[in-house]
């Protein structure tokens, strides 16, 4: 996640105010404000501290505004208010921050005359920024103009602190009419997202990324498409079934195209019930604990589907997949329709020997409990790679190329990797840890919040929840705890809906979905509050370890020592 990235580097930038004051020591043109907001001439010399002074002032008040602005109306709120404390501020401080047109800051976009970009209707100088922006020269992309519309598709820039660095640039603001325009033009890149469950626990809306609230998470065996968690980078793309193609290349006679009637019609079709998990699921527990860079997901970045489609190593063969290619190749490369604003596509990749096994059950899937994709989840063709992280399930597919080498792209090479509790923003080397494909065992308990209350008078407690390994290993054990872990009973397995005949059990190594289970216990007397805890067991024995300090990572990721909720009896 390009982003998060950004973010991170942002976070780590050793600003200091001597630093932001040095910064500010260059030559600042003299300018004349207009429209309205009183005459202000601004210089360099030996006002330094006034400016910081004032800038930190005009910058908790415009960073308050863009972070509520979500809605038209809160904008044109936040815009409505912002401009009466500018007004009100040239009256009460003659000495407050120059005013630019649009016309002057659209000068500003190069290195060499400076870059200059507005957001929330300030203007910054970010020309000594871009040299340590992580994304690179990609900034200037936004040079001369605002950043909204560039934010909107990497809206994870929308925090705190990245507002308060960015204040640390700001060298005057928007004039009236400009911030009106400005408000009312970036083009919303998001407008055509689909329609989204009211129930969802929204984490970020644009791109959107949502998880259903645990008591709903586990009603169903099969998490209903519209509850199934959302984790998108990018806005939702736009693809028109009747013109959608399918690339594959790296295989022998060149690059394949095929039509989604070609998938549909060409290769038998195989439905696999499998469960994504996000690597980022659980991360809120993370951050308890030290502060991590990424989504603040709970314990539902996780659910279960029924998928449809053909199989990938079906679609491979067909198009000369054989020993000569198997030989040199070693990787399965996917990228997405949906890509930012520089044409760069979503992308991920996973072995070869997964993508063609005859146990990988890797699909190309166009159908989700028995109906079309939603959009959300990547319409009219996803790659569903059972056991495998949700970040190499690459929706929106548009490109699959067999190759010797991984995805070079962000999300393989830069994100969605693990590393030890001792690595920090400043030491972190993305190129010495592998890219998280299996993920480890996972367990929690969905039915009771921690903090809730349970009554004193009720004879039994019933605690419930989910687990999945990755790899195809199966859940073999949940083992709940009501003390904390000094005591503990086996919970029981549910592998179909409640009350159907349970599903046969998968051929080892092929467990791809989650057990559901469930254990109901007599409340222990005399107690005040209950430490409720679950672990899982695999088919592997693999357990989860007690606590998060001994696995936190600075991404968050991976997220999976003991479910721990406490309970207060009254
Ligand atoms: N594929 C594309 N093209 N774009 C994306 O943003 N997100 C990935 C993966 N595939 C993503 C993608 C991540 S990080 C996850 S966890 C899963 O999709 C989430 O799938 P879902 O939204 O269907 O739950």
């Amino acid at each position: 996640m390009q982003r998060l990235r950004h973010c991170s580097v942002f976070a780590r930038l050793p600003f200091t105010v001597a630093q932001s004051s040095r910064q500010l020591k260059k030559p600042v043109p003299l300018v004349s404000a207009c429209s309205g907001f009183g005459s202000v001439r601004w210089g360099s010399s030996g006002t330094d501290q006034h400016y910081h002074n004032s800038s930190r002032r005009f910058r908790f008040r415009y960073a308050l505004t863009g972070l509520i602005a979500g809605t038209g109306a809160v904008l044109a709120y936040g815009l409505h208010h912002s401009k009466a404390e500018q007004a009100s501020a040239s009256v009460t401080e003659p000495l407050s921050l120059p005013i630019y047109s649009q016309e002057e800051v659209t000068k500003h976009r190069s290195l060499e005359n400076g870059v200059w970009v507005t957001y929330n209707g300030n203007v910054y100088d970010i020309t000594e920024f871009v040299a340590v922006h992580p994304g690179g020269a990609k900034i200037l992309l936004a040079a001369g103009g605002a950043l909204e519309p560039f934010w909107a598709l990497y809206a994870v820039h929308k925090q705190d602190h990245v507002l308060e660095i960015l204040g640390e640039y700001q060298v005057g603001v928007l004039r009236a009419e400009d911030r009106v325009k400005a408000a009312a033009d970036p083009a919303d890149p998001y407008s055509t997202d689909p329609p989204r469950h009211p129930a969802l626990s929204v984490n970020s809306q644009k791109p959107f990324n949502a998880e259903p609230p645990p008591a709903l998470l586990t009603d169903s065996y099969i998490t209903p498409s519209a509850l199934f968690f959302k984790r998108n980078h990018l806005p939702v793309p736009l693809v028109d079934p009747k013109t959608y193609r399918l690339i594959i290349e790296g295989l022998p006679g060149g690059p394949a195209s095929l039509t989604l009637d070609d998938l549909k019609s060409r290769f038998p079709k195989h439905t696999v019930t499998a469960t994504l998990q996000c690597a980022g699921n659980r991360r809120a527990e993370m951050n308890k604990v030290k502060r991590v860079k990424g989504l603040n997901w709970g314990i539902s970045a996780i659910s279960n589907a029924k998928w449809s489609g053909a199989r990938l190593t079906d679609v491979l063969h067909h198009y000369g997949f054989g020993p000569d290619v198997a030989s040199t190749a070693r990787h399965v490369r996917f990228e997405g329709l949906d890509s930012d604003v520089t044409g760069t596509a979503y992308g991920a990749s996973i072995p070869l020997n997964k993508a063609v096994g005859e146990d990988g059950d890797v699909l190309l899937a166009y159908e989700m409990n028995g109906e079309d994709l939603p959009r959300d989840h990547g319409f009219p063709v996803r790659v569903v790679v059972p056991g495998v992280v949700g970040a190499r399930n690459v929706k929106w597919l548009g490109r699959i190329v067999v190759s010797s080498e991984e995805s070079q792209s962000h999300w393989q090479q830069n994100d969605y990797k693990g590393f030890s509790p001792g690595t920090d923003w400043d030491t972190v080397d993305f190129k010495s840890a592998p890219a998280i494909q299996e993920l480890p065992i996972q367990s929690a308990i969905t039915n009771l919040a921690d903090g809730s209350s349970v009554d004193r008078d009720t004879e039994d407690l019933t605690v419930r929840g989910y687990a999945w390994s990755g790899g195809g290993r199966e859940v073999v054990r949940v083992d709940v705890s009501l003390d904390g872990g000094k005591t503990w009973h086996v919970a029981e397995l549910q592998n179909c809906e409640k009350g159907e005949e349970p599903a046969p059990t998968p051929s080892p190594g092929r467990s791809w979905a989650w057990k559901l289970w469930e254990i109901t216990v007599p409340l222990p007397e005399g107690e005040e509050e209950l430490e409720v805890v679950c672990k899982a067991v695999d088919s592997g024995y693999n357990t989860q370890p007690d606590s998060i300090p001994p696995i936190w990572n600075l991404r968050g990721v991976l997220s999976n020592a003991w479910h721990r909720v406490k309970v207060k009896v009254k």
